[in-house]
C-alpha cells in the first residue's frame, strides 16, 4: 500500500481535526467493534467488553495513542509500530480478518464525528492509513 502525498496531507489534517478527543474516537471504536463483529470479543476475555466500560474507554485510549503516533510516522510506518506488531503476531495471534473490522470501525466513527471534512478522498486516504497500519501489524504471522 502506497500512501501518496495527498493521502499523506488527508491523514495529518484528519489527526490535526481529532485533537485531543482520539481517545474518545478509539472508545467508540472499540465498542462498536465488539457490538458489529461479536467474534472479536475472542480477544478479550478478560474485558467488560459492554460499551463505555472503564476497559474499553481505556483500551481506545491505546489504540488511539498508537494510531496517532503512527499519524505522525507515516514514511516509517513499519519501525514506528514495530512492536506492536511483535505483540500482536507473536503474543496475541489476532485472526488478520479482525484488522478489516476494525478499521471499518475507525472509519464510521470518525465520519460520524466528522461528516464534512469526511469527503470521498478523505474516505480514501483513511482507509489506505488503516490498511497500512494493519499490513504491519500483522506483517509478522509467518
Ligand atoms: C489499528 C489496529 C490496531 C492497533 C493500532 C492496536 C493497538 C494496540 C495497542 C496500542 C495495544 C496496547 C499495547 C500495550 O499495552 O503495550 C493493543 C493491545 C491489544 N490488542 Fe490491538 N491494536 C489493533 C488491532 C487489534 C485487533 C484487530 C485486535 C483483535 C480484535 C486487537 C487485540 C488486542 C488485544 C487483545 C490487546 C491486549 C489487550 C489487553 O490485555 O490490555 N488489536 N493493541
Amino acid at each position: 500500500m502506497v500512501l501518496s502525498e495527498e493521502d499523506k496531507n488527508n491523514i495529518k489534517k484528519a489527526w490535526v481535526k481529532i485533537g485531543n478527543h482520539a481517545a474518545e474516537i478509539g472508545a467508540e471504536t472499540i465498542g462498536r467493534l465488539f457490538i458489529v463483529f461479536p467474534s472479536s470479543k475472542t480477544y478479550f476475555p478478560h474485558f467488560n467488553t459492554s460499551e463505555g466500560s472503564d476497559q474499553v474507554k481505556a483500551h481506545g485510549k491505546k489504540v488511539a495513542d498508537a494510531l496517532t503516533n503512527a499519524a505522525s510516522h507515516l514514511d516509517d510506518l513499519p519501525v514506528a509500530l514495530s512492536s506492536l506488531s511483535d505483540l500482536h503476531a507473536h503474543k496475541l495471534r489476532v485472526d488478520p480478518v479482525n484488522f478489516k473490522f476494525l478499521s471499518h470501525c475507525l472509519l464510521v466513527t470518525l465520519a460520524c464525528h466528522h461528516p464534512a471534512d469526511f469527503t470521498p478522498a478523505m474516505h480514501a486516504s483513511l482507509d489506505k492509513f488503516f490498511a497500512s497500519v494493519s499490513t504491519v501489524l500483522t506483517s509478522k504471522y509467518r
